[in-house]
């Protein structure tokens, strides 16, 4: 082989399983505390999924891509996810490892893919973590309101955005309507989103305090979040059985026809809305990063990963049929298309509902991604591909503390300083991505090691991980060029990091 060949299938180099499996098994001190049982797991798997995209892009996607059939968006979202998270539980029961894709990317396909596929995690776990707080303070601030409490206006949203004070409450001037006269109304102007700032904040100090703790306020809030999406299912199906007129009115055309424009309405149109809709069920993956952190990994990961997504599929499902037969799907383009529902009722409290269902679910949104991101540094710090400090475990705690602590800022600041609420598609495409490369990974290592011991296996190998990746890759293709664009500029960063840090200091490069 000449230098260059070997220089270049260096690149590709995996790590042993036995030296994975080792660390698996590692514990003490220094090692991360094994405390999550099945039910702690599917709690993480739903503090993750349900947020914002239940409460707020159902509504969008019927009114613009769907119509009613935004059921079945949900139905085909759910199965891309399912396919996907077969293949992370067959993962997540093998390989222990708290750097979940990251660590089964460098077990079957080479560090080089490891790493993009760690660098891509961010986009994921700290985006969406950032763009989940910028939503949060936009509740937060909004629920305050409601109840005639003032938050200073220049330290509630980012620097330059323009603000009025009409109909009682500080709004962004870009979200009013066209025409609102605004002359003579008080006016302020952001610098700086400190309840964005805080609440990542104060929800990383819960991540640093112990993974016991951590689960357990996650599970608290996710009994609310839960009961609050029961409650609108009950009130909901309450008003249809009194009403069915109207429900099968607002039925009658369950398939609006296409408009003439490719996915706006139609076949083409539950397609993408599906696309629309992947970004509420993002989360149950993050589930695998907690891996270490599990009394009985092997048993409960699959339990945990797949438990959560069926548990809020069957939610989706409910919510978005419920609605849509509630409402008129042309009147769901609002950004509370729940609250919209309630009113509907006749129930004066939609909103608050709505806005207390959004302000907890959000708050374990971001815990279990904050998890999931420091956990994913950690693995790939003791891989040596991350400086050492990020690996660095507190003795009392038990949990990556440093790295809590610097994603926590880094995270913070995002939405403090910056307008990223739009960037949820760039935090779809980065998960897409690391779904595309479990579901190839499961297939590529049953090829490689099919004698190695199993705990749970994913079925149909190989259509289930083949279907995995080419649901998430026709979805990928549904997001915007720019989204594009954005991903691949941010790999190329990673990849400039990786030749200039990485692969001098893997450990594995030293070992291979
Ligand atoms: N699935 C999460 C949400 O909908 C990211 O907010």
């Amino acid at each position: 082989m000449s230098n260059q060949d070997s220089a270049l299938s260096r690149l590709f180099v995996t790590k042993p399983m036995e030296l994975l499996l080792n660390e698996a098994s590692e514990t003490g001190e220094h090692s991360l505390k094994r405390a999550l049982g099945p039910v702690n797991l599917i709690t993480l798997g739903i503090g993750a999924i349900i947020g914002a995209g239940i409460f707020v892009l159902t509504g969008q996607a019927a009114a613009q891509h769907a119509g009613p059939a935004i059921i079945l968006s949900f139905v085909l979202a759910g199965i891309a996810c399912a396919f996907a998270g077969l293949c992370y539980a067959e993962f997540a029961s093998l390989i222990p490892i708290a750097g979940s894709a990251y660590t089964y990317g460098y077990a079957t396909l080479g560090e080089l893919f490891a790493w993009i596929i760690g660098w891509d995690l961010v986009l994921e776990y700290a985006l969406g973590a950032a763009t989940v707080a910028s939503g949060w303070s936009g509740y937060f601030v909004s629920f305050l309101q409601d109840f005639g409490v003032y938050i200073p206006p220049s330290l509630t949203a980012t620097p330059g955005t323009e603000l009025v004070f009409i109909n009682e409450r500080w709004t962004a001037v870009t979200t009013l309507a066209a025409g609102t006269n605004i002359e003579g109304l008080p006016m302020a102007v952001g610098v700086f989103n400190l309840t964005a700032f805080v609440v990542v904040l104060l929800v990383s100090a819960i991540l640093v305090i112990g993974i016991k703790e951590s689960a357990n306020f996650n599970s608290a809030i996710v009994v609310v979040k839960v009961a609050i999406v029961l409650v609108f299912i009950g009130i909901g199906l309450v008003y249809i059985i009194q009403h069915p007129d109207i429900a099968k009115a607002n039925w009658s055309v369950f398939i609006p026809e296409n408009t003439g424009t490719y996915g706006y309405f139609g076949i083409s149109g539950i397609a993408t809305g599906a696309a629309v809709v992947f970004f509420a069920y993002i989360g149950f993956d993050a589930v695998s990063t907690a891996a270490q952190e599990a009394k009985n990994p092997q048993r409960d990961m699959p339990i945990g990963i797949l438990g959560s997504l069926v548990i809020c599929t069957i939610l989706y499902i409910l919510v978005a049929g419920i609605l849509t037969a509630m409402v008129n799907y042309t009147r769901l383009n609002v950004p509370d298309p729940v609250a919209v529902g309630i009113d509907e009722a006749g129930l004066p409290w939609g909103s608050f509902l709505v806005k207390a269902g959004a302000i907890f679910g959000l708050a374990t949104v971001m815990l279990v991604m904050l998890l999931g991101q420091s956990r994913v540094f950690y693995s790939m710090s003791r891989d040596g591909l991350l400086p050492k400090w990020a690996g660095k475990i507190h003795p009392r705690f038990r949990t990556p503390y440093v790295s809590t602590i610097v994603v926590g800022l880094l995270v913070a600041f995002l939405p403090a300083l910056l307008p990223i609420s739009d960037l949820s598609h760039l935090v779809s495409i980065g998960t897409l991505l690391a779904f595309v490369i479990v579901s190839a990974g499961t297939w590529i290592l049953r090829i490689r090691k099919p004698e190695l011991h199993r705990p749970f296996k994913t079925p149909w190998i190989p259509f289930t991980p083949i279907a995995g990746i080419v649901v998430s890759m026709y979805l990928m293709l549904s997001l915007p060029a720019v989204t594009w664009e954005r991903l691949l500029i941010w790999l190329a960063i990673g990849l400039v990091i990786y030749f200039v840090y990485g692969k001098a200091h893997s450990h594995v490069q030293k070992i291979a």
